[in-house]
């Protein structure tokens, strides 16, 4: 087991203008699970085929275990990789397969033997040993891509989306195998993803990585609280963020529409010359809560008339979606989030959801809203 380190690290792949890992520093403890996630092409699988040596990294480091592997060959790294196409050997047995690496390595017949037997225990695959990959189902192939990892006892495993061949359900059952898998063995894990629910789920830690940027690093919760800019903000969560650059007033009011909000006398402070009388509020769903016709015509702050398009009802609550009314657009995060549009959502209880068609008023509860520069796109007080 070993901790992990990214150093100053940058790749440059040859003939690219820029590069698509920029300076990335990160520490990574001795037995966590971090998980990398990131939209497409913000370069997760560069940064993580970095660490695998994979790439030579254009400038920086990379240690492991406090060694400085920044040169050091794949093999010489004593790391595991699962991949998304883990293609296993078709004309192998499942026990074949998973000892393949240590047969290569020259190990003994009896340490292998010991060790797949060992790691099918873990997996629950000792039953499907003598089975061919074909006779596996998807979920069990996954499985036994993990256990080909396991029995080489590495330092660190590096895992690059190793779930997105499976259907939905088999997903969400498979990362809980695995996080709680990777709990027991308590080797340090390195999980790519561009998914912000299994992110959330899985990683002691996760990393936001946009554009080769490193944007946050930090727990589940605190990412989703506390959220440094825009682009972390707009990307973790679901349904993402409401989020939207309202027009600062002389009374300490911000207007979008008929939505108007105060802004703390702290953030008005925080506002650079550049920022023009404009700052970005973002508030989650659930930092929303309806409040009736009367008590909206009565309230002077605070109130955002929403034109309702639809409900979904979940069961356990619902989510309304609809627009500002008197215009403005509200975005589900950053400019490079596809799930921009101009919609606004509120989660409410499922037996107060109104019908679609009418106006219902929301206001954010108190300190349900996050505040950000409108031109720099980061978090203006904490
Ligand atoms: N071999 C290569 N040569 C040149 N450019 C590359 C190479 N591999 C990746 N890139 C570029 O580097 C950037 C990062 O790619 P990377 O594969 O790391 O992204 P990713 O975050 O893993 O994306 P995805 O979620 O789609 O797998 C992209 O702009 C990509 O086009
Ligand atoms: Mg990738």
């Amino acid at each position: 087991m070993a901790s992990v380190t990214y150093e100053n690290a940058t790749l440059v792949y040859p003939g690219a203008s820029e590069p698509s890992v920029k300076s990335i520093n990160l520490d990574i403890a001795d037995g966590e699970f971090l998980v990398l996630v990131g939209p497409s092409g913000c370069g997760k699988s560069t940064t993580l085929r970095m660490l695998a040596g994979l790439e030579e990294v254009s400038s920086g480091r990379i240690l492991i275990g406090g060694r400085d592997v920044t040169h050091a060959q794949p093999k010489e790294r004593d790391i595991a990789m699962v991949f998304q196409n883990y293609a296993l050997y078709p004309h192998m047995t499942v026990r074949e397969n998973m000892g393949f690496a240590l047969k290569i390595a020259g190990e003994p017949k009896e340490v292998i033997n010991q060790r797949v037997e060992q790691a099918a225990k873990t997996l629950d695959l000792t039953e499907l040993l003598d089975r061919k990959p074909k006779a596996l189902s998807g979920g069990q192939r996954q499985r036994v891509a993990m256990g080909r990892a396991i029995v080489r006892e590495p330092q660190v495993f590096l895992m690059d989306e190793p779930l997105s061949n499976l259907d939905a359900k088999l997903r969400v059952q498979t990362r809980t195998q695995i996080a709680s898998l990777q709990r027991r063995l308590g080797v340090t894990t390195v999980y790519v993803t561009h998914d912000q629910t299994e992110a959330l789920t899985m990683g002691d830690r996760i990393a936001v990585l946009n554009q080769g940027e490193l944007q946050q690093v930090g727990t589940p919760r605190e990412l989703y609280e506390h959220p440094n800019n825009v682009f972390v903000a707009g990307f973790i969560g679901s349904p993402a963020m409401n989020i939207g650059t309202f027009a600062l007033d002389d009374d300490g009011y911000a207007t979008l529409g008929q939505a108007r909000v105060r802004v703390p006398e702290q953030v008005r402070q925080a506002l650079t010359a550049e920022d023009k009388s404009q700052v970005v509020i973002g508030f989650r769903p659930e930092a929303l809560e309806l409040v009736s016709e009367a008590e909206a015509a009565s309230a002077t702050e605070g109130i955002i008339p929403v034109q309702l398009d639809f409900v979904e009802e979940l069961g356990s609550d619902s989510y309304l979606y609809g627009r500002l009314v008197g215009g403005g657009q509200l975005s589900s995060g950053a400019e490079q989030n596809p799930e921009k549009s101009d919609q606004i959502v509120v989660r409410a209880l499922p037996h107060v959801a109104p019908q679609p068609g009418t106006v219902v008023y929301a206001r954010i509860r108190e300190d349900g809203q996050h505040f950000f520069s409108s031109t720099t796109g980061q978090r203006l007080v904490d």
